[in-house]
């Protein structure tokens, strides 16, 4: 039986982390032997004030258990000022759980330009903020994991929160790249669409749903993601009450819409509908490389049928 994950000699710089699914993180990576940056604004959940209260209560509970904790109290906007905390309390920063964030719920044609451009600037100018500072000691240390945290709302979409899934969902965009180009520096990243009761979630669960999701039913899943030894990476989970999924992308096998003699029209479009939308014998691509290596297939394929047909051969004619 391979031993307990432990992450003694590691730096985790945890965003938001003053309540919630953020503290549980930090609680979580402190009790595995991390130096653990807690970071927080303090703010409400609607992203109004501040206060240094949320952070410094984390950090005295991980002291308290004989943890290593330092607090940071700057917005994720300013992710430089994140990373410089790591680097000057602990000297490294190998670790980033992008967690921080706020919500503006409002039905789409009511959102403001202030709750669309505030959610962008916490949940995906954040995490693009807080990760870009990391990414260069992560580059120099050759070692990085970083976690990105997106939401059912961004992959299905809710009502009332066109701001939020907008950005959550850009999230897996992110996460999604950063693998790609973290690949040969051991960089890994990956998203998750958590569910736990929380202060952000009891504005809309009900108050037993708040109490059953713990989220020390989802802090296990980003600890592991982060361990030295896991490799996973690119990849999105929806994790809570301790199920943890794996998701990814089913195209269907589609249909051109046009022949070497006819064009392509919203007729054809229409008339091949069924086609386009029917998941028998689907794939599931996972690079844009297969994306585009399918559409030169079709090119060809129809440039295959626009050649003249061969001349018979003398052979062929069977004389
Ligand atoms: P929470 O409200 O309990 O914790 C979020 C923390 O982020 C708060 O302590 C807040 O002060 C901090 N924060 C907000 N803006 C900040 C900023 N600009 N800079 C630094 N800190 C800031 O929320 P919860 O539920 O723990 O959510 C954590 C993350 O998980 C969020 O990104 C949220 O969108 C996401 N999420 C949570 C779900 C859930 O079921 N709890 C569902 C889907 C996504």
């Amino acid at each position: 039986m391979p031993g307990p994950l432990r992450f003694d000699g590691k730096v985790v710089l945890v965003t938001g982390a003053g309540q919630g699914l953020g503290r549980e993180y930090a609680l979580l990576f402190a009790e595995r032997g991390a130096s653990v940056v807690v970071n927080d604004l303090g703010g409400s959940f609607k992203g109004e004030g501040q206060s240094t209260s949320a952070a410094d209560k984390v950090v005295n509970e991980i002291k308290a258990k004989g943890g290593k904790a330092v607090a940071n109290y700057d917005s994720v906007e300013f992710g430089e000022k994140l990373v410089e905390t790591a680097i000057k309390a602990f000297g490294r920063i190998d670790i980033v759980i992008n967690n921080a964030g706020i919500l503006r719920d409002k039905s789409f044609a009511r959102i403001s330009d202030l709750d669309w451009d505030l959610i962008q600037k916490v949940h995906l100018r954040g995490s693009f903020s807080v990760t870009r500072a990391a990414w260069p000691y992560m580059k120099k240390n050759n070692f990085g994991r970083i976690i990105m945290t997106s939401s059912a709302s961004g992959i299905y979409g809710n009502f009332g929160q066109a701001n939020y899934s907008a950005a959550k969902l850009g999230l897996v965009g992110l996460s999604n790249t950063l693998s790609i180009e973290g690949n040969k520096y051991n960089i890994r990243c990956n998203a998750i669409a958590p569910s736990a009761g929380s202060r952000m979630t009891e504005t809309v669960m009900p108050p037993e749903l708040v109490a059953a999701l713990k989220p020390e039913y989802v802090a296990p899943l980003v600890v592991y993601l982060c361990h030295e030894e896991t490799e996973e990476t690119g990849s999105l989970f929806e994790v809570g009450a301790g199920w943890i999924s794996k998701l990814r992308w089913e195209r269907t096998k589609g249909a051109v819409c046009r022949t070497s003699t006819s064009k392509m029209t919203p007729e054809s479009v229409r008339d091949s509908w069924e086609t386009i939308s029917d998941f028998t014998d689907s794939t599931n691509p996972t690079t844009s490389r297969e994306s585009t290596a399918h559409l030169i297939g079709v090119l060809s394929q129809l440039d295959e049928s626009e050649k003249p047909a061969p001349t018979p051969t003398s052979s062929s004619r069977g004389i």
